[in-house]
C-alpha cells in the first residue's frame, strides 16, 4: 500500500492515554471503565494495529449521542456452572464488558483449569489481541472469539451476512515471546479500508468488491460493496464458528443481526465468548513453557523462502512495534488528529497538543 501522503506526528502514548480518557470521561463514561477502554485502544495504537486503536473514538462517541450505546451501563455478571460464567454488557462498551468476562475466566481457569465466559448484549471490543494479552499477563492460554455486523458474503453469497470478526487465541511461553494470534477471516480488517480512507490512500484490489460485485482499489467505493473472505469457503467458514459461539450461544444477535457501527437505528448487540486454560494443566509450568520456546524458536529458525529475511511468530510484528512505538510514540496523520480534536471539542476537553 501506498505510505501516507500526509504529514505524520508522533504522539506520546502517556499524552494519549490521558487525551483518550478525558474524551470518554467528558462523554459520560466513569474513571474506572475510561481506564480500560483507554488501555485497550492505546495498546492496539502502540502494536501497530491503528485500524483498531484511538482513531475508533469517534464513531464510538457517535453511538453514545445516538443513544445506541450507553457510557455508564454496568455489566451484570452470573455464575452458571463453577466453570462458566455470563455477562450482560447491558449494552455498555465492549471493551469494558469482555475485560470482566475474561478477568472471571482467569479466576475460574486457576482453580478449575479452565473458564469459560459468554457475554451478550455488547458492543465493539477493539482488538482481540488486548483480552489474550490480559491472560498471558496472568500466565493463561486463551481463545478469544466475537461476532460483529455483516461485512463478508457467505462462500457463495453476493450480499453482507456475516462480521469480519476476529478468531484470537494465545499462549505465554518462558524467555521467548508468547504466542498471539489475532486475525479477522477476511483478506483484510474492515478498518483497514477506514484507515485508508482517512488516509486518502488505495487498497490492493484483492481485499473487497464494491456494489456492483467488481474489484476496487478505492476504500470508499470497498465500503458501500463487501469485504471478501481469506481462503475462499475456509474463511467464511471462520466467520460463521465466530457467530455460533458468540452470538447463537450468547443469547446476542446472530446471523447477519447485529447492528453495524454506523447504523443509528439501535444497539449493536454484539456477543464474545472468551475462554481462559491453565498452561499446566497437562505437564509442569516449567515444562510448558519450554516447550512453547522451543516452538518460538523452530518457527523464526526455519528456513526461509527466498526473498523473506526474517522469519515471524504470531504476534511478535505486532510485539516489536509495541517495543518501537512506546520509545518513538505513536504515528497519527493531521487529518487523525483533526478528527480526535473534534471529539475533545465537542466533549468540552482540552485537546491533543502536537507539533
Ligand atoms: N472487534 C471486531 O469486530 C474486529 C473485526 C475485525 C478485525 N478486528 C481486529 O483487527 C485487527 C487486524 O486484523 P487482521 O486480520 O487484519 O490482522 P493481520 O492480518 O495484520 O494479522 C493477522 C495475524 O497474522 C500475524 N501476522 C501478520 N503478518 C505476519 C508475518 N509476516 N509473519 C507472521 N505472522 C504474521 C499477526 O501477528 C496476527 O496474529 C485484529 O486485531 C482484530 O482483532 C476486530
Amino acid at each position: 500500500m501506498a505510505e501516507p501522503t500526509q504529514q505524520v506526528h508522533y504522539i506520546q502514548p502517556a499524552v494519549l492515554q490521558q487525551f483518550v480518557h478525558r474524551i470518554l470521561t467528558g462523554n459520560g463514561v466513569s474513571d474506572e471503565h475510561a481506564k480500560v477502554i483507554t488501555q485497550c485502544l492505546v495498546q492496539a495504537d502502540l502494536r501497530g494495529v491503528d485500524t483498531h486503536g484511538s482513531n475508533r473514538i469517534p464513531s464510538y462517541m457517535k453511538r453514545i449521542r445516538q443513544k445506541v450505546l450507553n457510557p455508564s451501563a454496568t455489566p451484570q455478571l452470573q455464575q452458571v456452572t463453577p466453570a462458566a460464567a455470563i455477562v450482560d454488557a447491558q449494552n455498555g462498551f465492549g471493551f469494558v464488558a469482555a475485560h470482566m468476562g475474561m478477568q472471571k475466566a482467569i479466576e475460574m481457569a486457576q482453580v478449575f483449569g479452565i473458564g469459560l465466559v459468554s457475554v451478550k448484549h455488547s458492543n465493539h471490543f477493539g482488538m482481540s489481541a488486548w483480552l489474550v494479552q490480559q491472560a498471558i499477563d496472568a500466565g493463561m492460554m486463551s481463545l478469544v472469539f466475537t461476532n460483529s455486523s455483516p461485512a463478508l458474503p457467505v462462500w457463495g453469497g453476493k450480499s453482507k451476512l456475516m462480521g469480519v470478526s476476529p478468531i484470537a487465541c494465545g499462549a505465554p511461553a518462558g524467555k521467548e515471546r508468547p504466542f498471539i494470534l489475532d486475525m479477522a477471516p477476511s483478506v483484510a480488517a474492515r478498518g483497514k479500508i477506514y484507515k485508508a480512507l482517512r488516509r486518502g490512500e488505495k487498497i490492493p484490489t484483492e481485499w473487497a468488491l464494491d456494489a456492483e460485485g467488481n474489484m476496487t482499489d478505492d476504500p470508499a467505493k470497498a465500503i458501500e460493496g463487501v469485504m471478501l473472505p481469506m481462503g475462499g469457503p475456509k474463511g467464511s467458514a471462520l466467520a460463521i464458528m465466530m457467530d455460533v459461539f458468540s452470538g447463537v450461544f450468547s443469547g446476542s444477535a446472530f446471523a447477519g443481526n447485529v447492528t453495524g457501527p454506523y447504523d443509528p437505528s439501535k444497539a449493536a448487540d454484539v456477543g464474545h465468548f472468551l475462554v481462559a486454560i491453565k498452561p499446566d494443566l497437562f505437564m509442569g509450568l516449567d515444562d510448558f513453557k519450554s516447550r512453547m520456546d522451543y516452538l518460538y524458536q523452530r518457527v523464526v529458525g526455519s528456513d526461509k523462502m527466498a526473498g523473506v529475511e526474517r522469519v515471524y511468530y504470531p504476534g511478535e510484528i505486532e510485539q516489536i512495534t509495541h517495543e518501537k512505538r512506546l520509545v518513538e510514540g505513536i504515528p497519527f496523520t493531521e487529518a487523525e488528529i483533526k478528527g480526535l480534536n473534534e471529539e475533545a471539542e465537542l466533549a468540552g476537553v482540552k485537546k491533543l497538543n502536537y507539533v
